[in-house]
């Protein structure tokens, strides 16, 4: 009894080991994560390609049901500035447009969508107006705001 009572390990050691447990519990879930997330992307790049022409596909749909009343179906502009050149009045990273998208320019005309549209199908449309940036179509609104290289 007296010796199932008492440890033999002392403090540090069980100091050590409670430490170790901790931080694997947290590293090894965002390890395998990462290694889960690497794997598919790496495996079958075909897969990954076709989900994207796929979703850049419902981003089409969107942007036609959505946003080309104002922006004009294939991005030309219309009440909405021309997204298909290279000028923005509010940048032109991913994310520049992800938060113009989602938060809108109210005193400007357009709402906000995030309430609207579910979060992936913003990242769907917005990943479909940078695929037909330099698509010159006709009919193009003149261009407004900055023009960006790249
Ligand atoms: C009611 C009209 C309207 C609708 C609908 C609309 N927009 Fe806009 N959008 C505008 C206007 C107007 C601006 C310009 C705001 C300004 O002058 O600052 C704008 C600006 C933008 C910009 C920034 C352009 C730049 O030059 O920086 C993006 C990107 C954009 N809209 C995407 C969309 C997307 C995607 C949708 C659909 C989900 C959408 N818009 C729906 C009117 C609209």
């Amino acid at each position: 009894m007296q010796q199932v009572k008492n440890s033999n390990f002392p403090g540090w050691w069980l100091c050590l080991s409670g430490l170790t447990i901790a931080v694997f519990s947290i590293y090894i879930p965002y390890f395998l994560n990462s290694g889960i997330r690497i794997d598919t992307e790496k495996a079958d790049p075909d897969l990954s390609f076709q989900r994207k022409a796929e979703s850049l596909q419902t981003g089409k749909a969107i942007f036609q049901t959505n946003c080309a009343i104002c922006h004009g179906q294939l991005g030309e502009g219309g009440i909405g500035p021309n997204l298909t050149d290279k000028f923005w009045l509010h940048g032109n990273r991913p994310k520049d447009l992800l938060k113009i998208i989602q938060e809108g320019i109210p005193e400007r005309g357009m709402a906000g969508w995030e309430n609207i549209l579910p979060p992936q199908n913003i990242k769907k449309v917005r990943d479909f107006v940078l695929t037909i940036k330099g698509s010159n179509p006709p009919n193009a609104k003149a261009s407004q705001g900055r023009e960006y290289e790249d």
